[in-house]
């Protein structure tokens, strides 16, 4: 069932609609645009469709060293103030796409439309810009939102099983973080790696409509929204300490698996009452298991790596680290932990504990044979 509902911003509001065919109706009507697309879509786009920047969907694209030459590009296909931007791609052409068109000319309009499950649930609304320098993961950015926000159903087809779990961790996430009613009814959907069409849709809408609270009350990202980064601060550091071949929606989901350690070993969850968090974890760690390379990647993973990586989160404070983590009555919290030595080694041993349930092969092997 195609959806269609506003996102109040305090520059204006934003229509986000889902459907199938959004893409090629958009192509249709439009004049004057630049399409900044994933490079993977590049053979698909129709020929003749005019001026097209094409960028590859790495997180080294999403970087200050390679924004002066797509901005170079659009200056050279005659992009002025009034052409509107046209993004197509994931999580790092959305960043791109914000980010670009929120400096071109001071600004232009845009329009993106979410081509991974992960942006479709997550990324697509709340009009956050995040971009490396060197080798700090979204070190800068701005807020910028687009004009409208089209879910083309089409896009998800062609999605591996490590993308959907990945937006499903992400959807799970935010579901969570509005409320325990929010992520029932998220499971009432059974969120799984083979999905119908539908399901996908209902989940992606669920999943906006629960972020929608979080950016319309905290739009900059001071109080309320930062609960969403659950999961990311320890996830941030898992990508980079795998040079990314672990993506952000798996990473941020083991990093909602470590988050959950550290509460259990620090005493934030009691021994009753946390069934709510057990609950979402043994979800991410189901979803996380459809994933066999993910076990030996996590094994490799060299933990002085990571917690220079976490060291380096732009997150923390001068002198405290900052995660949110789950609490015993189902909600979540933004701490503060001490940068010492005993602050270190309870990171470290969360870490340890997490990685040593999700790469245990036994428990993979189990749970793949009762498949
Ligand atoms: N700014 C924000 O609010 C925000 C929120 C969440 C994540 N992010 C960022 O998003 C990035 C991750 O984004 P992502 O997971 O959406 O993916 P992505 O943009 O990194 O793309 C991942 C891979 O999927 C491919 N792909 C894209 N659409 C496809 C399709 N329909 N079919 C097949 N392959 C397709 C890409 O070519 C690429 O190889 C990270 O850099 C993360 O930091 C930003």
């Amino acid at each position: 069932m195609p959806e269609s509902f506003d996102i109040s911003t305090s520059s204006g509001c934003y229509r986000v609609s889902t459907g199938r065919g959004l893409l090629t109706e958009a192509l249709r009507a439009r004049e004057d645009v630049v399409i900044l697309t994933d490079a993977y879509f590049s053979g698909i786009l129709p020929t003749g469709i005019g001026k097209v920047i094409a960028v590859p969907a790495l997180e080294g694209s999403k970087s200050l060293e390679q924004i002066a030459p797509i901005i170079a590009k659009l200056r050279e296909l005659g992009a002025h103030r009034r052409t509107h931007l046209l993004a197509l791609g994931g999580g790092v052409i959305q960043d791109i796409a914000t980010f670009v068109a929120s400096i071109y000319m001071r600004g232009i309009a845009w329009t993106y439309f979410p081509t991974t499950l992960l942006s479709m649930v997550d990324s697509c609304v709340g009009g956050k810009s995040s971009i490396n320098v060197y080798s700090y993961k979204n070190l800068v950015g701005n807020f910028y939102p687009p004009a409208e926000v089209m879910i083309d159903l089409d896009f998800l087809r062609s999605l591996n099983a490590e993308q959907i779990v990945g937006g499903l961790c992400e959807a799970a996430k935010i579901c969570y973080a509005r409320s325990s009613h929010e992520y029932d009814l998220y499971l009432a959907e059974s969120p799984a790696i083979k999905m119908s069409a539908l399901q996908a849709e209902r989940i992606i809408v669920r999943s906006i409509k629960a972020k929608q609270w979080f950016i319309e009350i905290d739009e900059f990202d001071k109080k309320e929204r930062l609960l969403l980064n659950f999961g990311h601060t320890f996830g941030h550091a898992i990508e980079s300490a795998t040079e990314f071949r672990i993506t952000h929606g798996v990473a941020v989901g083991v990093g909602m698996v470590v988050a959950h350690e550290y509460a259990k070993q620090r005493g934030f969850l009691t021994a009753t009452g946390s069934e709510c968090v057990l609950q979402l974890t043994t979800h991410i760690e189901q979803l996380l298991r459809e994933l066999p390379p993910l076990a030996e990647e996590l094994r490799r993973l060299d933990i002085d790596v990571f917690m220079e990586k976490f060291d380096n989160d732009k997150k923390h404070h001068a002198d405290q680290y900052r995660i949110v983590i789950p609490k015993g009555d189902g909600s979540l919290e933004l701490v503060s932990i001490a940068r010492t030595e005993e602050g270190r080694s309870a990171i470290k041993a969360a870490f340890r504990a997490a990685i040593h349930r999700l790469a245990d092969p036994t428990l993979i092997k189990n749970y793949l044979a009762i498949k």
